[in-house]
């Protein structure tokens, strides 16, 4: 099941060249469960025609206010009464400032002018445009007014010139959409956390990992943000992008992590140690690489500081959720982590099912018990544990 199964959308597309990008927007949308119905301005259709909308939408495409479909005449109010969100993209000039007046002369702007749901625009134009007082008014107008403004960027602009007015990428917008519609149960909570592998180094090209790609602590933090939180990152070598507002803090190895962890807690209500660090590091690391020989190499490993156990025993500790990786007996050891390091809550996964994957199957441990998640994509998986921990966070 997508992640936004069961919520409808108005996709406005006004006559801007980004209009492409609307069509993988769309896409991504549809992908996800959503359904989405595509209002299209006569502008608009001049860039891409209403068939791609149609075919990537799997419904037919609405452009015209006396359209004969619509019972009485009423399109304007009928297609916008139970959407989650009205999204306008590419939102132009011209039709922000219909917005901002309160115009309605043609079935997009009465739409949103008769709207119900919250409305996003997701400006598009040359610089100039965007700088010109006209459209700062209007944009500080709708902003009043209550409408969201997703962008714009800055960066080359079809007309040659370089500056601010692109209109994001879909996948920017896809996932603004996505945090819009999603509840806030943390909103103003500052959550601290970790992801990732760390890196033990032995000399300059060799050292001492694990096989963890971040993926479950990225879809964590992507899921915090979108349930409202501020979420400071403290992350691994890994090659994932960094989810939309979350803030990340590079590190490599367990006692950078542990340094960066530490700078960091004072203020956090809640930190999750999702990353597998490692428990020991060579004593020493070489300054040169290592040569072969023929005899047998010793290297003596130290422990590295236990991060999620120094932030749990501190004397106002924050919320601390711990993660465990087992390859047998999870209840066992995990719960044995929850009382050794005295966390409110750990996360059980088979490293068989979990390291590396797209996919996990977890079991949350805390006070009452065990609660499984099934498995399932880990964006998912992820929202699951936001679920529970906004859930332990309110009790009382
Ligand atoms: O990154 P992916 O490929 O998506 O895989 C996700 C995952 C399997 C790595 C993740 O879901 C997970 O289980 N992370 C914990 C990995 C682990 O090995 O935990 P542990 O049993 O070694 O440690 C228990 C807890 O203490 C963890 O929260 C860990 O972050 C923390 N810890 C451990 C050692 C240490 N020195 N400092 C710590 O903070």
């Amino acid at each position: 099941m997508g992640e936004l199964q069961g919520k409808k959308f108005i996709l406005g597309i006004t006559g801007g060249i980004a209009a492409y990008k609307s069509a993988e927007l769309l896409r991504l949308l549809v992908k996800a469960g959503a359904e989405v119905q595509v209002v299209l301005t006569e502008a608009g259709a001049r860039f891409v025609t209403a068939v791609t909308y149609q075919a990537l939408s799997g419904r037919p495409v609405w452009t015209d206010l006396w359209d004969p479909r619509a019972d009485d005449n009423m399109a304007h109010i009928e297609l916008g009464r139970d959407a989650d969100a009205i999204l306008v993209a590419p939102a132009t000039a011209d039709f922000i400032g219909r917005v901002a007046q309160g115009l309605a002369g043609d079935l997009l702007s009465t739409l949103c002018l008769a709207r119900e749901a919250p409305l996003l625009l997701a400006p598009a134009m040359n610089r100039q445009m965007w700088e010109n007082p006209a459209t700062r008014r209007n944009i500080a107008s709708v902003t009043a007014d209550g409408i969201a403004i997703l962008g714009p960027a800055a960066g080359d602009q079809a007309c040659g010139e370089v500056g601010m007015g692109r209109m994001l990428e879909a996948e920017d917008l896809y996932e603004a959409l996505v945090g819009f519609v999603r509840p806030k149960p943390l909103a103003g909570r500052r959550v601290l956390m970790t992801a990732g592998p760390t890196f033990e180094a032995i000399d300059p090209v060799r050292g001492i990992t694990n096989l963890s790609s971040g993926k479950m602590g990225y879809a964590l933090a992507r899921a915090l943000v979108h349930a409202g939180a501020n979420v400071a990152l403290v992350s691994g070598p890994v090659v994932l992008p960094v989810p939309a507002g979350v803030d990340r803090i590079p590190v490599r190895s367990a006692q950078e992590m542990h340094a960066a962890v530490m700078a960091r807690v004072a203020g956090a209500d809640v930190f999750i140690g999702v990353a597998a660090v490692a428990d020991y590091r060579p004593r020493e690391s070489q300054d040169h690489k290592l040569k072969k020989s023929g005899d047998v190499l010793h290297l003596e490993l130290v422990p590295n500081p236990d991060i999620l156990a120094e932030v749990a025993a501190r004397p106002q500790p924050p919320f601390c959720v711990g993660f465990a990786a087992e390859s047998r007996d999870l209840d066992r050891y995990a719960m044995g982590k929850l009382e050794a390091k005295r966390l409110r809550m750990v996360v059980g996964n088979l490293v068989q099912v979990g390291l590396g994957s797209d996919d996990n199957e977890v079991v949350i441990y805390d006070g009452a018990g065990r609660h499984p998640v099934p498995r399932d994509d880990k964006h998912r998986v992820a929202e699951a544990i936001v679920a529970h921990l906004a859930a332990a966070l309110a009790a009382p």
